[in-house]
């Protein structure tokens, strides 16, 4: 794709966390004549440190603010081509202790942005959702969840981003907002929150700990590098169409939680002995698959990593980044203890 943008200034929601520091950082580097406004409120997972390195540049700006808040939105929204909205509460073991706020953040705040988009008349609303929406597929079954697959949620974070898609539409279709949503699946990499999959069973092995694998460890999801995703949103605000669903994935082959953990272990080093099975999350998806076809053939868009490529960067990073990544461990003590403890 070219470095060029028609975007000018672009509003970024949810930048200081995990996928939307990636972003901007991506983006910067890309098109750095483009002007990016952060609008983070730093809940626990909203961290400065991500962005330290484009603080100083001119064409960034953040903004400490809550998207519930309708009158600091509005004013931010004045002179905002594109929005790319991240914000949002994002764990599911964190939805099934305390699911109110999800629906605050993930559909309240999503209609805000929207109504403000409408407002100041935004070429792009870009509505960032994930594949949970679908549900669930079976174990061992090649189906794959398209555009096209009904929506059935299961967890109060899916269903709050269910709602939040369904508002998009809404905006498009009564109002004509022009707007895009994709629908990607789990992600991994570099400044994720040390308390996903990955980030917790790196740190655990780094720090000594277990690995927690809930259940029976045969649950599958579709691994994407975060890279690789903020390579899809760039593909889909320049190229794809108004009122469009797009699906990211990463993967082509079932890898269940078991064979992520144990190629972890394997990469660090470490042995299998630090697995440790833990009762299961209630309501627990079995399987994800995404049909990322459409990006790939319409759009040339493909992962640009391998997993176990994208592991080994991943190792790397949290291996040299521990300052970063075992304060916010310590913050998070006690939903760790809650959630675990739950599950002994
Ligand atoms: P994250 O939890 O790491 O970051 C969320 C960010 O949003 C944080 O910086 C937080 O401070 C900010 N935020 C939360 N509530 C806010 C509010 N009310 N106002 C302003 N800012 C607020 O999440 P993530 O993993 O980076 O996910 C980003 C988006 O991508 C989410 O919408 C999520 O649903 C979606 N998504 C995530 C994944 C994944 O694997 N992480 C996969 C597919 C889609
Ligand atoms: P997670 O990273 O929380 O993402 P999501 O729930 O959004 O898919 O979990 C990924 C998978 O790993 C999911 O099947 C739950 C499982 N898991 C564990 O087995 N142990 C853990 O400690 C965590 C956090 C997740």
């Amino acid at each position: 794709m070219s470095n060029s943008t028609p975007y000018q200034t672009i509003l970024v929601t949810g930048g200081a966390g995990f996928i939307g520091s990636n972003f901007i950082h991506y983006w910067l580097k890309k098109y750095p004549q483009t002007k990016l406004i952060n609008l983070d409120a730093l809940t626990y997972a909203g961290n400065l440190e991500n962005l330290k390195d484009v603080a100083h540049q001119s064409s960034y700006q953040f903004v400490k603010g809550n998207i519930l808040d309708r009158e600091l939105v509005d004013q931010i929204m004045s002179g905002v081509d594109a929005v790319v909205h991240f914000a949002a509460e994002s764990h599911v073991d964190r939805s099934i202790l305390e699911p109110a706020i999800f629906l605050e953040t993930n559909v309240i705040g999503t209609q805000v942005l929207l109504a403000a988009a409408l407002k100041h008349r935004v070429k792009r609303f870009h509505h960032i959702s994930t594949d949970e929406v679908f549900g669930s597929l079976e174990l061992w079954s090649k189906e794959q969840f398209h555009n096209h697959t009904p929506y059935d949620p299961r967890s109060p974070y899916s269903a709050s981003k269910a709602a939040s898609d369904h508002l998009a539409r809404a905006y498009g279709e009564t109002f004509g907002l022009p707007f895009v949503i994709t629908n990607c699946s789990n992600n991994y990499g570099e400044y994720q929150f040390p308390e996903k999959l990955f980030s917790l069973a790196i740190t655990n092995l780094i720090e000594g700990k277990n690995i927690p694998v809930y259940g029976d460890g045969k649950n599958i999801r579709d691994w994407l590098y975060v890279q690789d995703h903020c390579s899809a949103i760039d593909v889909v605000l320049h190229q794809g169409s108004d009122g469009e669903t797009y699906l990211v994935g990463g993967l082509t082959e079932d890898v269940s939680n078991l064979e992520i953990v144990k190629m972890i272990i394997k990469l660090m080093g470490e042995s299998e002995d630090k697995i440790e099975f833990v009762k299961d999350r209630l309501g627990h998806d079995r399987r994800y698959s995404v049909d990322w076809s459409t990006l790939n053939k319409k759009h040339g868009w493909k992962p640009s990593v391998t997993l176990e490529e994208g592991l080994a960067k991943t190792i790397s990073w949290y291996r040299v980044n521990r300052q970063w990544w075992q304060p916010l461990k310590e913050k998070s003590q006690d939903f760790f203890k809650l959630n675990y403890q739950q599950k002994d």
